[in-house]
């Protein structure tokens, strides 16, 4: 007999089947218990007659188990309106008890308000018994086989790179260093390098799904120091406008698909209507600072200017809905000096890539990338990286089609879609400055 998963017992009335799942309650009755068995896809009541003589050892079993504990029981499937719970339970024949819970739990998981984010973050195997913070990890599932689905509809094709690496690509300072036999390694702080390289093997259009690692000591909610980037490059791009109608389409699609399977989960346990982006508006990184101005009176230093202020993000979440009705907002035109030099960059030095906002929230870089050997070579040596870099920029010596791409951040897009307080909640075990277990 196939084991049944729990949301598809309406399809095996007046059949057997068997379910396996932990018990959620148990009311032990005089002439009955009822048990509330729950797997992943819901749960369901197991009513046991005591007085029934056939039963004599089922009810046995529940003389001193505890809540908590797996069970698979055999039994038949009943429509009964009776029953609040799916207006249906299962009348078992056979129950083995197949784990047991031996204690009481640190906390109780069905009510976190009074339970410190550390103590859940210990024991998260209980933490994640908790029905909402099971589904923000199902949700974030879904958000990534939804970005997924699009790029493989569109012929691109899915790559792994490797995060032990010899050379850091994003800043030095943030990397972390591992001892790799008799010398140094470091993890990879993106795959931006290999990912151009795929550019220059010929591969067109490539993404990759990876955890990536910053060696960032901040205690913010955004930061996590190891995260989830969902990494793309793709070729033969006119400029960097591609790039960005290219990620807004993507979004566009999995949030779409999101709405329709969690409409009602969304709204009603994270208060949150999804609200799919038209158009998604782009400002210039200086007419983000006049707008704010103009509408918030926000002044800050012209030498604070080459970036945004985490005081002019939040605001610019503000202003995006207030002007463009929209969560999302593209910021481009920022100064080259301040980022990567792997960016291209026209004659003024001002970066061809942008950042996108959610909600005052960076979620992506993306960028044309500088593909000209000369070119990329001037720029790594103005950093003072071209010997460290050398491997990647030999990528530009044999023929490399202009290209671009992004770097989007799971963590951070699951979070603020849910109206989450922090990165801590939305990835499956959180890594920080100070949390390395379990
Ligand atoms: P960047 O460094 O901006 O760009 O990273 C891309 C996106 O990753 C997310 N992110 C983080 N999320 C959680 N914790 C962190 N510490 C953290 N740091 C970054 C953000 C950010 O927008 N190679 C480029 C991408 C590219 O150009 O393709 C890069 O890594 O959402």
């Amino acid at each position: 007999m196939e084991l049944v998963k729990i949301k598809d017992l309406n399809k095996f009335f007046d059949k057997e089947v068997i379910i396996h799942g932990f018990i959620e309650n148990i009311r032990n009755l005089q002439y009955v218990i009822f048990i509330i068995l729950k797997d992943e896809t819901g749960k369901i009541q197991v009513t046991i007659e005591k007085e029934d003589e056939n039963n004599k050892d089922l009810v046995k079993l529940f003389d001193n188990l505890m809540t908590e504990s797996t069970i698979k029981v055999k039994g038949k499937v009943l429509e009964n309106s009776k029953v609040k719970l799916n207006g249906m339970e299962i009348i078992p024949n056979d129950i083995v008890v197949t784990s047991e819970n031996k204690e009481e739990l640190p906390f109780n998981y069905k009510d976190l308000n009074n339970v410190n984010i550390d103590t859940r973050l210990d024991y998260r195997y209980i933490d994640l018994r908790n029905e909402k913070n099971k589904l923000i990890i199902q949700i974030r599932s879904s958000l990534i086989r939804y970005l997924r689905d699009y790029l493989i509809n569109k012929n691109f094709t899915e790559i792994n790179t490797p995060k032990l690496i010899g050379a850091a690509s994003e800043s030095g300072s943030e990397v972390f260093e591992v001892k790799y036999f008799d010398r140094k390694a470091y993890l990879a702080q993106s795959p931006q390098f290999y990912k151009q390289m795929a550019m220059a093997a010929g591969f067109g259009s490539i993404f990759e799904v990876s955890s990536v690692f910053r060696a960032e000591n901040s205690n913010t909610s955004r930061h996590a120091t190891e995260f989830t980037s969902f990494d793309v490059e793709t070729s033969y791009i006119d400029s960097y406008h591609d790039i960005m109608n290219l990620e807004s389409e993507m979004i566009k699609y999995a949030f779409n698909k999101l709405d329709i399977e969690y409409k009602d989960k969304l709204k009603d346990i994270f208060n949150v209507e999804i609200k799919i982006p038209e158009d998604i508006p782009k400002l210039t990184l200086s007419e983000v600072y006049e707008k704010l101005e103009e509408k918030y009176n926000y002044k800050v230093d012209d030498s604070e200017k080459t970036d945004l202020t985490r005081e002019a993000e939040k605001l610019l979440g503000k202003l995006a809905l207030d002007l463009y009705k929209s969560d999302f907002i593209f910021v481009t035109d920022y100064p080259a000096d301040k980022r990567a030099f792997y960016h291209m960059r026209d004659e003024n030095n001002i970066l061809l890539g942008y950042d996108l906002y959610f909600r005052g929230v960076e979620i992506t870089t993306g960028a044309q990338r500088e593909h000209r050997f000369e070119e990329v070579v001037k720029n790594a040596k103005e950093k003072n990286l071209e010997e460290d870099v050398k491997f990647y920029l030999e990528f530009f010596k044999h023929g490399c089609p202009p290209h671009g791409g992004f770097g989007l951040g799971i963590d951070r897009v699951i979070m603020i879609l849910l109206n989450i307080d922090s990165v801590k909640e939305v990835q499956f075990l959180f890594r920080g400055p100070n949390r390395l277990t379990p």
